[in-house]
């Protein structure tokens, strides 16, 4: 549609077709499209309205802030409204922005800073004399719901800072994300668990933001960027000093090579070109950068249109997209059996590599995108590593094409397959299949469980071939013959595995749990579990109504974890290991010269050089400790690093133990 031929229907039309993406975007955190056709929709949108501004709808986006507010939460006002950003793709809308500032503001020496654009969700964080005490998504922009106790689950974000020199409230503007490594983990667990997959992370992340079950939130793991100040410190000048007064107060802020202060568009886009060769490597996603007026006292001059501020300005970049032809359909058969449609691809260079297979996921999303053998797709690299197609090109479609039909038997063993109620997944039922047994031998020697450095999944699999290893404790029973007898292994890599294999029998009781491939039982849940059991003697004891006392085991993990145990092959399996010299560590039974940390409350103050607050909490709590915000007379311990907090104050006046850092470390 050309908008100068648009109909008035045609405009509504349009106007409605977003609005249905909105719902989909912000309600049901499953959009049905890209970002950037998202944006390219509003943009026609907003050129109709420049030619017909007397058709303009209320609910048009232009008019409206997207977010709806969500049930279960609280809704508040924000003190200062939380506005968007417009959008520019190109070098040419870069300059526009810079001309259209020096129309206001005919200064010469003007600078701008630029800034990494996190994909992820905004919210308003506020502190008052010092104490975090609300934080706020953005909503439609004046009123936001509630999430302070969800924005509380991530332990990167100081909850209380040093009041000195600080006005009685602060308003922080930040953007809440998920980490790409984390992203992967949850979602290879919701499909291992017949779930819905999350698009991308940032969908990931609004979900989670959403949820009313603060646990389930802070199993998340989510993560904060602090990028602006909305009230408070009058005495920053510059987007620049704002950097650096939140780095001072340790919030996570943009480290050194994000952040910059540019004086010229050619020097903006320099920046933004150099950001974006780096950002695959990124360890969270972001969309673009974020072009600001460096001097704070300009942004009232400048002022805003509508809902975006003009001394501001999001730079974007076009998503990592290639376009291929899917050859053919595979089925990839995973560790608990569930059956993985993968799309083979014709070999296609994408941001860095050659991509030539993708995840479709499952049935239901081949079906709701339509996706068949033969076809030419766009493919997208997001947060996964794993590339996905995003959509299906119809006009090439060749006409003998037929939809994808998953198969009632396994491709590996031939089983039946099966699909349970209210799951999308598919699973072999043999619980015998080879490629089962395959992956799930490659799961226990992975990096999240029993973390076997030298035996990725290649070197298992030629292990597996050669039938050295056919079950777990038969990677304990490898000697240096066995290995020298696999092609391109010499004497130092025989040495290294045979000593990362010895390393991993002191592996903690968690990671053993994780490792065993119990359905259903992912990191958390298996942390939850080893805590609870204390030994791994104890866990065929357990029985499902004992587990579902424990906070956050629920009953289908309580039910799958009984069922493993009670299988006579996985008891052997687990004893063999035993005897062979395995011997997982729990995490209460620490004992350090003579301090036990177990049952002992600690509270962290100030910043500490060795740890990050989350690394020392969860030393901390390996140990069997606890880990408190606040200082009561049952502390045992304040750790007090540098610039401590009120609650060094309140521990001397409590006459808790104060430990430095040096005393903590020793006592590690
Ligand atoms: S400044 C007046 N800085 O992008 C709005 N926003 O598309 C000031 N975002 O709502 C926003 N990184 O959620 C700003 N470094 C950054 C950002 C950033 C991500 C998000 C934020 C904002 C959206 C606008």
């Amino acid at each position: 549609m050309r908008s100068k031929e648009c109909s008035n229907k045609e405009y509504l039309n349009l106007v409605d077709e977003i609005k249905k993406h909105d719902a989909l975007y912000f309600e049901k955190h499953q959009p049905l499209i890209s970002d950037y056709e998202y944006d390219l929709l509003v943009k026609q949108c907003e050129e109709i309205e420049k030619l017909h501004p007397e058709w303009v709808s209320a609910s048009s986006p232009t008019q409206t802030v997207r977010e709806k507010p969500t049930k279960g939460f609280y809704q508040v006002a924000h003190s200062v409204p939380m506005l968007s950003l417009a959008n520019s793709y190109s070098e040419e809308e870069i300059r526009d922005f810079i001309k259209r500032v020096h129309k206001i503001l005919p200064k010469d020496d003007m600078e701008y800073s630029a800034e990494l654009k996190m994909d992820g969700i905004a919210v308003s964080l506020r502190y008052e004399k010092g104490k975090f005490v609300r934080a706020l998504t953005r909503g439609n922009g004046k009123i936001g719901d509630d999430i302070t106790k969800n924005i509380a689950t991530i332990s990167s974000l100081p909850k209380e800072i040093n009041a000195k020199n600080l006005p009685d409230i602060l308003e922080l503007r930040a953007e809440v994300f998920m980490l790409k490594k984390v992203f992967s983990e949850l979602n290879e667990q919701k499909e291992e668990a017949g779930q819905d997959v999350w698009a991308n992370p940032r969908n990931a992340a609004a979900g989670s933001l959403k949820l009313l079950d603060t646990e389930e939130v802070k199993r998340r793991s989510l993560s904060i960027m602090v990028y602006g100040l909305a009230e408070g410190i009058k005495e920053i000048p510059t987007q620049e000093g704002v950097q650096k007064f939140l780095k001072e107060k340790k919030f996570p802020t943009f480290s050194k090579g994000h952040f910059a202060v540019c004086s010229s568009a050619e020097d903006l886009l320099k920046f933004a070109n150099s950001i974006e060769e780096k950002r695959e490597d990124l360890p969270f996603e972001i969309d673009g950068i974020v072009i600001k007026v460096n001097t704070i006292r300009d942004w009232e001059k400048l002022g805003a249109t509508g809902k975006s501020p003009r001394w501001a300005i999001a730079y974007k970049y076009a998503p990592l997209q290639a376009k291929t032809k899917i050859h053919d359909i595979t089925l990839q058969v995973g560790r608990t059996g569930v059956l993985t449609p993968v799309a083979e691809l014709d070999p296609v260079f994408l941001a860095g590599s050659t991509i030539s297979r993708a995840t479709l996921h499952n049935e239901d999303e081949i079906q709701r995108k339509d996706i068949r053998k033969g076809d030419h797709v766009i493919i997208e690299k997001g947060g996964d590593v794993i590339p996905k197609v995003v959509s299906v090109d119809f006009t090439k479609r060749e006409k003998s094409s037929k939809p994808f039909v998953m198969p009632d038997h396994c491709p590996v063993c031939s089983s039946t397959v099966v699909k349970k109620e209210g799951e999308v997944a598919v699973r072999c039922s043999n619980t015998m299949c080879a490629a089962k047994n395959e992956r799930r031998l490659m799961f226990f020697a992975s990096k999240p469980a029993m973390n076997i450095d030298n035996l990725g999944e290649k070197v298992m699999k030629k292990l597996i071939d050669h039938g050295l290893v056919k079950s777990m404790s038969d990677i304990y029973r490898l000697t240096e013959k066995d290995i020298a007898s696999l092609e391109g292994f010499k004497e130092k890599s025989v040495q290294n595995l045979l000593s990362s294999i010895e390393t991993s029998k002191k592996r903690s009781l968690a990671r053993f749990i994780l490792a065993l491939g119990v359905p259903f039982v992912g990191t958390n849940t298996a942390e939850l579990i080893a805590e609870y059991a204390k030994d791994v003697k104890n866990l065929q004891k357990l029985t499902e109504d004992e587990l579902i006392l424990i906070d956050g085991v629920g009953d289908k993990v309580a039910h799958s974890f009984v069922e493993y145990f009670s299988n006579e092959n996985h008891l052997h399996e687990i004893e063999q290991m035993l005897e062979l010299g395995v011997k997982p560590k729990s995490s209460k039974l620490v004992q350090v010269e003579g301090h036990s940390f177990s049952g002992k409350s600690f509270v962290l103050t100030g910043s500490l050089e060795e740890y990050s607050r989350s690394d020392a909490a969860a030393l901390i709590k390996e140990r069997g400790g606890k880990v408190s915000s606040s200082v009561t007379k049952k502390t045992d311990f304040v750790v007090a690093g540098a610039e401590p907090g009120s609650k060094y104050d309140k521990a001397v006046t409590l006459k808790v133990k104060i430990l430095t850092e040096g005393e903590f470390i020793k006592m590690l």
